[in-house]
């Protein structure tokens, strides 16, 4: 039974008033405020990721800590003060992001051409899209409009981020108060196919097990074996740091599923998505296709990118992305 067009034209006209959490924010929303603004920002990571690679890496690192933390508002970039210990200093933050540079030259080049416009909630935002466009070839369109958080607490890290040693009801569960779904977990978990981790974040799969070898029988022998060499048992130098993805480091493309198929996925929670039987055949499947995986990895992005936006005259532009006006 086919409904008349009326009633079609009616069905998708309710159908796009009903609030979601996108309509909040906006693509192509400082076209009239600050036109270079996103062309700033792609200026600034081009030139740090091409002096830097690990940068780029570290920029989408860091645009998930910030959302996943009191939601995208900026408040990563936050310094501590005497008062104030911020999301930066957690420990795994400080050991680890190393791009605010990139975004204060941002800044101030877009308070010297707009001053007050451009928030750094969506510099951050756009930068990561950059990031992934240089190292991926994937691009989005990053519908912005956020505004920055006045509120950066280092203690919010531990409860808001999952932990490398999270099973997938765990990790879904977090995803899930995020309001992303189990599938974007998965999607979204390929960006381990970049970057760098400390042997710290997956000591735990090399000294821990009741085995001969100490290590977790279901990681491959053999990569346990050139982990453990890199990474020395009781070795707490928070320097030593390996590549999460050995075959393509600084390329963002499938390879983290096929990793996790060959038991090679870094971390107990990157393996969990294979021997989880809820998320496995999607790892084979992106492992399969790139296009398929390329693609839900920028619409994750964007879901990524609306939580706990500040819109319209909540929060405020700062001035200066260390610290609140
Ligand atoms: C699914 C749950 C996730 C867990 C348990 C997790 C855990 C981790 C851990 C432990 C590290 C290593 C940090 C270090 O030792 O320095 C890391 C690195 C990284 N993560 Fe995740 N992560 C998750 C999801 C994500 C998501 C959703 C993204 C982005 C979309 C992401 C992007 C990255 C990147 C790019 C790096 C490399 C950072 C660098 O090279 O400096 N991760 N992650
Ligand atoms: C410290 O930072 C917090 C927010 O990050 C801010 O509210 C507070 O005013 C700052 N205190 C000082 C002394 O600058
Ligand atoms: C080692 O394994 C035990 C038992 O599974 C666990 O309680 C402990 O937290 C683990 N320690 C490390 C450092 O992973």
């Amino acid at each position: 039974m086919g409904l008349s067009i009326e009633m079609q034209l009616l069905l998708v006209l309710s159908l796009s008033l009903i609030p979601n959490f996108e309509a909040q924010l906006e693509v192509g929303f400082y076209s009239q405020r600050c036109s270079p603004a996103e062309r700033i920002v792609k200026d600034a990571v081009r030139s740090a990721v091409s002096n830097d690679v690990g940068l780029a890496a570290d920029l989408i690192h860091m645009y998930f800590h910030d959302c996943f933390v009191r939601g995208c508002d900026g408040s990563i970039l936050i310094d501590s003060n005497s008062t104030n210990t911020a999301e930066k200093d957690f420990f795994a933050n400080k050991i680890s992001l190393r791009s605010f540079g990139v975004l204060d030259s941002a800044k101030s080049k877009l308070e010297d051409m707009c001053k007050g416009v451009v928030s750094c909630a969506d510099i951050l935002a756009f930068a990561a899209r950059d990031a992934a466009e240089m190292v991926g070839g994937i691009g989005w369109d990053v519908p912005a409009g956020r505004r920055d958080g006045r509120i950066s607490l280092a203690s919010e890290n531990l409860a808001n981020l999952p932990a490398p040693t999270f099973t997938v009801p765990q990790l879904t569960q977090l995803f899930l108060s995020k309001g992303l779904t189990q599938e974007e977990m998965v999607t979204l978990s390929g960006a381990h196919t970049i970057g760098r981790s400390h042997c710290t974040s997956f000591s735990n799969r090399l000294f821990n097990f009741s085995s001969t070898s100490s290590q977790d029988p279901s990681l491959d022998p053999r990569y346990a074996t050139q982990l453990k060499s890199k990474c020395p048992k009781g070795n707490t130098n928070t320097n030593l740091v390996v590549p999460m993805d050995p075959l393509s480091p600084t390329v963002l493309d499938n390879a983290y599923y096929k990793n996790i198929l060959a038991n090679r996925g870094l971390f107990t929670s990157d393996h969990a998505l294979l021997s989880d039987p809820s998320t496995s055949s999607q790892v084979s499947e992106y492992a399969a296709n790139v296009f398929l995986w390329r693609t839900k990895f920028g619409a994750a992005m964007v879901r990524m990118g609306q939580i706990g936006v500040l819109t319209g005259n909540a929060g405020e532009i700062r001035r200066n992305c260390r610290a609140v006006n």
